[in-house]
């Protein structure tokens, strides 16, 4: 077998092997629509300098490198995705594609190589262990099964919440942020990486600001898809935030973002009040919606339990994995 890495000749190539990788690794997990999927190439989030490689084995691409090299922050990470097809793996290719990975870094004068794998298939980790990479945090797949929901509990944990909220308001948005409001979120998401556990990861809060923000969400749009969002105001400023993500012609599935208190503000149940009415909004935009997963640090005890008591039940564990170059 001849392995060989070269630059991206095809962007179908890549859907087709990213496609058939996540199927293998997350078969409950729908992937992008492919015309979506095509869009990334050309509309990449706001401070994202991505490289991209095919590797072959005898001149067949079957295995897919994409290196993240962030431009306004975290300057010393590259985000690694590296795949091979389940039929070519174990000859090398993995290998070779994370040769060029440490090389790029170098070039990049970039100190930390950062991925994840999933722990339904024991191939990432052994390969990751293999190359040296340390664990740096684990993750939990959590789902919500959106046609087995337990109304009477969601309406009692509404009210119980409402009952240590008093003087907040809630509001509701598609996209961008409205103008009132944009700069108070835009405070909210940049602290996530401060608040929310990162483990051993060598990772610093993303510089953002309402600039930032929109260009996000327009890259978001142009990729396909939509966010349903929803605040909870204190003297009209964002104080709570939270978000879901779905393609707009996915209907059955969705991503649960991010959801952040201000830290003047926790104790309220904010956390469970803009989740709970951020899933009545999108569940009335997408009436024919399944399932919505989200991720968590396992070791984030205060959303995970605010997320099981809603009804996301665990389904399976990300290893995120660091090599210090
Ligand atoms: C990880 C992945 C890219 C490896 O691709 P690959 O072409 O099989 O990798 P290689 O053949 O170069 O393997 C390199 C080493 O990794 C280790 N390894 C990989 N898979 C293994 C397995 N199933 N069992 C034991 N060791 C394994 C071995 O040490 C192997 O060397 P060896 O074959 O000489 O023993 C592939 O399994 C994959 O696409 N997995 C899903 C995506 C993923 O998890 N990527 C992120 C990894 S951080």
């Amino acid at each position: 077998m001849r392995v060989s890495v070269g630059p991206l000749t095809s962007r179908e190539i890549v859907f087709d092997i990213a496609s058939v990788t996540a199927h293998h690794d997350c078969p409950d997990i729908p992937f992008s629509i492919r015309k979506n999927f095509l869009k990334i190439f050309d509309n990449p989030p706001p401070g994202s300098l991505v490289e991209r490689y095919l590797g072959y084995l005898d001149g067949e691409p079957v295995g897919y490198l994409e290196l993240d090299f962030p431009q306004l922050d975290n300057l010393e990470l590259v985000g690694v995705d590296l795949m091979v097809l389940p039929g070519h793996r174990r000859q090398g290719l993995g290998r070779a594609l994370y040769d060029v990975a440490v090389e790029r870094a170098a070039a990049h004068d970039r100190k930390y190589l950062q991925g994840s794998s999933v722990d339904r298939h024991p191939d990432g980790k052994l390969f990751a262990e293999s190359v040296g990479a340390k664990p740096g945090l684990t993750d939990i797949r959590s789902r919500l099964d959106v046609t087995a929901l337990d109304e009477a509990l969601l309406a009692e944990l509404r009210s119980e919440a409402e009952k240590h909220a008093e003087g907040y308001t809630l509001r509701s948005w598609v996209g961008v942020p409205p103008d009132d409001l944009i700069d108070g979120v835009a405070y909210l998401e940049g602290r996530l990486n401060a608040d929310a556990p990162t483990g051993d990861l060598v990772i610093e809060p993303e510089k953002m600001d309402a600039d930032r923000l929109r260009q996000g969400e327009q890259s978001r749009q142009a990729r396909g898809r939509v966010s349903y969002q929803t605040g909870a105001l204190h003297d009209g400023r964002p104080v709570a935030w939270t978000w879901i993500v779905a393609e707009a012609d996915q209907p059955v599935h969705a991503w649960q973002s991010t959801t952040i208190v201000d830290p003047d503000h926790r104790g309220h149940r904010l956390g469970m009040l803009v989740k709970i009415e951020n899933l009545a909004y999108v569940r009335a935009a997408k009436p024919r919606l399944e399932a919505i997963d989200t991720f968590n640090a396992a070791s984030n005890t205060y959303m995970l339990k605010v997320n099981r008591a809603m009804g996301f039940r665990a389904a399976d564990a990300w290893i995120e994995w660091q090599k210090d170059l």
